[in-house]
């Protein structure tokens, strides 16, 4: 409960606070199942909201919801509020918005492939270092060809593209072998037959959605739910650690504050490092541990503090441990190392107190006014003054369809990313290869025509001249044959005539002789061919 500006979360013999300026150094709620964790965290969140500090909650369970409504006046709460001395107790419900990754009970909460960033998309999609490596370089190229991996579709295609041209990103910047694209390719269908295509894509969150304070300067209670991711719980944890990120990259530095600027409660934390590269756990704890000065306060709700790396626990300055079970050694090393984290009260054991503790109880330490954490208390928690348990599913489902953030966050857009636009290269590419072909094959038809064109023409040359021959040929022998006819009757007309001359006939001069021969012969020539003839003859008798 919020009161006097402090966090007045347990009650032993004394008030316990939480302060404000210190919230931002972290905190544990640990205990074992039905011990009052989500109570304590329910509690813790009231109270940010009231001083006005938004926060978020992630919820496993499905038991967060009631936070909308006041909570139920039970003899339970008055019997309880009773023991602690607490007489003026305001029931109340809080501003409430609900987010779901999947869209189902809550807005929906989409990332971008590359806001996701490889690491944590690798452990996503649980690839090895090596195939984190190729995923890593398809990245690259990506941001190399100016193209934005938004969705899945966008991972795909760009993965694809790097696999057709694994020669040259190999010599860049180094090994792509098709083992590693075949087992991405392999991993994120396994990922997207999970329903886990609709997490990436726009309108992706703006972190800044998660720190409105209400109408009366109330933080916004923003709670995940978590309950379908969490049957994933590497998608879980990475979802979870991908949010913390954000907040970490996207808020500026501020030290110190009064009060955080916003407080992000991470229930099932375990989660976060199991099986988790060594990698990826320095990344957390390197975030965790900066976070702070960011005036974001993280707080981790698991069941064993010893499941987290103590590199983390040490962060972890506020603490609430509920009771553990010490039946097994391993349970007994548990509380032995719960117990350790505290600060000794030499009015009781920690270690056995660790196992007393009843339901709602707990061991309580946070830091003082210098930052010193307290010694450790056994105290009560207060009741929340919201509904323990749900809420009405349909009131929640009218309270995500009337809030403003239905509107911007409910439809998804796909804009223009390296899937549409690696299609459009492909389609283009495709086009002009198939005009080249086309463009070839004309040429070759065109060449092959000319080819046979002058073919012919050479035959037909080669006709005509052998036909000129012929005809040169043909005439040659007309001419031979009018010239001997020619000749024949000049020698018969000489020879006649000089017959009379001899024989007492007319007496007639030779050149007289001559010309008759050559009339005759002129006829005879007319009588068989051409004036060229005629004039060839004429030509050769002159
Ligand atoms: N501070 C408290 N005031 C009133 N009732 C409480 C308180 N803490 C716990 N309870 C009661 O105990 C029940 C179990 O507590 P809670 O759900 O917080 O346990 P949990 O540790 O979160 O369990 P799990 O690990 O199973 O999630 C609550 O439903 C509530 O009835
Ligand atoms: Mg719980």
């Amino acid at each position: 409960m919020y009161t006097e500006q402090k966090i007045w979360l347990a009650q032993s013999d004394k008030e316990l606070f939480l302060l404000p300026a210190m919230a931002n150094r972290h905190g544990l709620i640990a205990g074992a199942t039905g011990t009052g964790k989500t109570v304590t965290m329910k509690v813790l969140a009231e109270s940010f909201s009231d001083m006005g500090v938004p926060v978020f909650l992630s919820d496993v369970k499905g038991d967060l919801s009631g936070m909308c409504r006041p909570g139920e006046d039970s003899d339970e709460l008055h019997g309880r509020l009773d023991k602690l001395g607490i007489f003026d107790f305001p029931l109340q419900d809080y501003p409430t918005r609900f987010w779901d990754i999947f869209g189902e009970k809550g807005h929906p909460v989409r990332v971008t492939v590359s806001e996701m960033g490889p690491m944590l998309l690798g452990r996503l999609l649980g690839l090895t270092e090596v195939q984190t490596g190729v995923l890593n370089i398809v990245f690259r190229a990506a941001d190399d060809n100016g193209l934005l991996l938004l969705d899945l579709k966008d991972l795909r295609a760009m993965l694809q593209y790097v696999g057709e041209n694994r020669a040259e990103y190999t010599l860049m910047y180094g090994n792509v072998s098709t083992a590693s694209v075949g087992a991405i390719q392999r991993a994120l269908l396994r990922f997207e037959e999970e329903d886990g295509e609709q997490v990436f894509g726009e309108p992706e969150l703006d972190f800044r959605d998660w720190m409105r304070t209400g109408p009366e300067g109330r933080g916004y209670i923003n709670i995940l739910n978590s309950q379908r991711l969490i049957q994933s719980p590497t998608v879980y944890a990475t979802f979870l650690l991908w949010m913390l990120t954000e907040l970490f990259e996207k808020l500026p530095e501020v030290g110190d504050l009064e009060k955080p600027r916003m407080i992000f409660f991470f229930d099932e934390a375990h989660l976060l490092f199991t099986d988790a590269p060594k990698a990826l756990v320095q990344k957390i704890v390197q975030v965790v541990k900066l976070i702070r000065s960011k005036g974001v306060g993280v707080y981790f709700v698991t069941q064993s503090a010893s499941d987290i790396p103590d590199e983390v626990l040490a962060q972890l300055s506020n603490r609430v441990q509920h009771a553990l079970r010490a039946y097994t050694p391993s349970e007994q090393k548990s509380v032995r190392a719960a117990a350790g984290a505290f600060r000794v009260n030499p009015a009781f054991s920690t270690e056995q107190a660790i196992t007393e503790l009843g339901v709602g109880e707990a061991l309580v330490s946070f830091l003082d006014e210098e930052g010193v954490p307290t010694v450790v208390e056994r105290a009560y928690i207060l009741p929340p003054q919201s509904l323990i348990g749900p809420a009405d599913e349909r009131e929640v489902l009218n309270l995500i369809k009337q809030d403003e953030f239905e509107l911007k966050y409910r439809e998804s857009v796909d804009r223009e990313s390296a899937y549409e636009i690696l299609i459009k290269a492909n389609a283009e590419l495709a086009r002009r290869r198939q005009e080249e072909t086309e463009a070839a094959a004309e040429e070759k038809q065109r060449a092959k025509e000319e080819a046979a064109a002058a073919r012919a023409a050479e035959r037909e040359a080669a006709r005509e001249a052998k036909e000129a021959a012929r005809e040169a040929e043909r005439k040659k022998k007309v001419v031979q044959q009018a010239a001997n006819r020619a000749a024949n009757s000049v020698i018969t007309s000489v020879s006649h005539n000089m017959v009379n001359s001899v024989t007492g006939g007319k007496t007639t001069s030779m050149s007289t002789i001559a010309k008759r021969a050559a009339s005759s012969a002129i006829s005879s020539v007319m009588r068989s061919g051409t004036s060229s003839i005629i004039r060839g003859i004429f030509g050769s008798m002159k």
